[in-house]
């Protein structure tokens, strides 16, 4: 029972402001200092290659950078799950199922420059989420990796001896034998915003309250591994901040406050509720900005066309569009750091580089549609497709590869 979403549809994320224009020079610095490090680094891990099998608990990861990597096709061991056995898949990204003939963008295997991945162990995980709750909390990207690890996961157990419930923002995937629950709650901001609603949330005027998170969180303040993101929903110039209630509007004040200032503020939020109120011995994590792929000529393709037809990744080593903001990737990085000077750790799951290189891996125009398509669609199918999601099974399937490896080896 995939959700019925009405969330920001791809033309409405096209109108957003991409990134801020300022930050070429910026991005180029980048390139330079990635152009070095790979010339002094390339290719000279290979005779000190790490295994996961031989090392203690928390080793490889200690000596592995898992994020730096690049992909290798492999049809013999992905992928990992099929699409239509997964009993909770979502037609948002069932791309199979709508139609895609291109399958190969399921076959693709991340390999870290100095270490293998852990394979994953569906059993294994399920034994260490005995008597815990696993909760996701986020946006649709983070619901997608919420449904690839319910796939992930799913397919080692029996029809009925599991199950799905919502109430309200929440999803609840339970492995009844194992009492774990694998959850997703939405709150594409973190903060409370007027976008909250888990079905009604396509909202033209964007309104943030980035001082007040309790609504949300007093729903997965006690899990014992919290996976959160945000990213997509803020990408425009500037936000439009309340402080206030939604409740009574008359009495709020209400500001437009600039990117990336207003991430920002809305993280120190988070972080704050994190370092009061999220038990010490939860592992905390936060995946990093998934990148889109809407403007072809980013990657050489041709102007006006995005991810539709594209049917290979990118093989350029480094390769960044400029849809993903530096500036907002630093936020995180500083916001993460100042939680560690206050004793807690919360592990970045850096998908960005990786999930750069998977133009062929969005549903395109592969997807149930919510809408019925127009016959002007039909004449142009890059107007109408998806290149912010990504198929399953599929790229965020890696995305839990790599939270498995944290979550089983600290
Ligand atoms: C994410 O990983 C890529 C590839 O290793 C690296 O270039 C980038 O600096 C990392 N970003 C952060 C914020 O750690
Ligand atoms: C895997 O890919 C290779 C090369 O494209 C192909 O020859 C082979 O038939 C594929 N195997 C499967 C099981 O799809
Ligand atoms: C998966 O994990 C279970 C439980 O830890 C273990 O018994 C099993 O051998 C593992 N399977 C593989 C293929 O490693
Ligand atoms: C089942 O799991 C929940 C957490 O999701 C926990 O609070 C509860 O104590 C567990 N029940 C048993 C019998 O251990
Ligand atoms: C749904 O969530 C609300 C608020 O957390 C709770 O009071 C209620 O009991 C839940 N309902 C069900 C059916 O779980
Ligand atoms: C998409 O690919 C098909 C088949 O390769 C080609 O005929 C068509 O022109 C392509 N469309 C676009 C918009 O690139």
């Amino acid at each position: 029972m995939a959700p019925k979403n009405h969330q920001m549809t791809p033309a409405a994320a096209l109108g957003i402001r991409s990134c801020f224009h300022s930050l070429i020079a910026f991005l180029l610095s980048l390139l330079i200092i990635g152009v070095i490090y790979l010339s002094q680094n390339g290719g000279e891990f290979n005779e000190d290659r790490i295994t996961s099998k031989v090392s203690g608990r928390g080793d490889l990861l200690s000596r592995c950078n898992l994020f730096s990597g690049k992909w290798v096709f492999d049809n013999k061991s992905y992928p990992l799950y099929k699409e239509q056995e997964c009993t909770f898949m979502s037609d948002q990204l069932a791309c199979q199922k709508f139609g895609r003939q291109d399958l190969s963008y399921q076959n693709w295997r991340w390999q870290p420059h100095q270490c293998d991945l852990p394979r994953f162990n569906a059993t294994a995980l399920l034994e260490r989420l005995r008597n815990k709750r696993l909760v996701f909390v986020g946006d649709s990207l983070n619901r997608g990796q919420w449904v690839s690890m319910v796939c992930l996961v799913g397919s080692s157990i029996p029809i009925g001896h599991k199950s799905m419930h919502q109430n309200g923002s929440l999803m609840t995937f339970r492995a009844n034998e194992y009492n774990a629950s694998i959850e997703f709650y939405w709150a594409p901001l973190l903060v409370e915003s007027n976008s909250d609603d888990p079905v009604m949330h396509r909202v033209d005027d964007r309104i943030v309250r980035v001082q007040a998170i309790e609504k949300h969180a007093r729903h997965w303040t006690n899990a014992d591994i919290l996976v959160f993101n945000s990213y997509l929903w803020w990408r425009r110039r500037q936000m439009k901040v309340l402080w206030g209630s939604f409740e009574s509007p008359d009495d709020g004040i209400y500001k437009a406050v600039e990117m990336p200032r207003v991430y920002e503020m809305a993280l120190r939020t988070w972080s704050d509720w994190v370092e009061v109120h999220v038990n010490r011995k939860a592992q905390v994590f936060f995946v990093s900005l998934s990148p889109t792929h809407q403007k072809a000529v980013e990657w050489g393709g041709e102007a006006g066309q995005n991810c539709y037809n594209e049917t290979e990744p990118i093989l350029k080593e480094g390769y960044q569009g400029q849809a993903s903001c530096p500036l907002v990737m630093r936020v995180v990085e500083n916001v993460l750091d100042d939680l560690k000077t206050r004793g807690i750790n919360v592990q970045m799951i850096n998908i960005t580089q990786l999930s750069e290189y998977r133009k062929e891996g969005h549903p395109s125009i592969y997807r149930k549609q919510w809408e019925p398509v127009t016959e002007q669609q039909v004449s142009n199918p890059s107007s109408y497709a998806d290149c912010i999601h990504w198929c399953l099974p599929g790229v965020p399937d890696v995305w839990n590869e790599l939270l498995y490896a944290y979550i089983m080896n600290s």
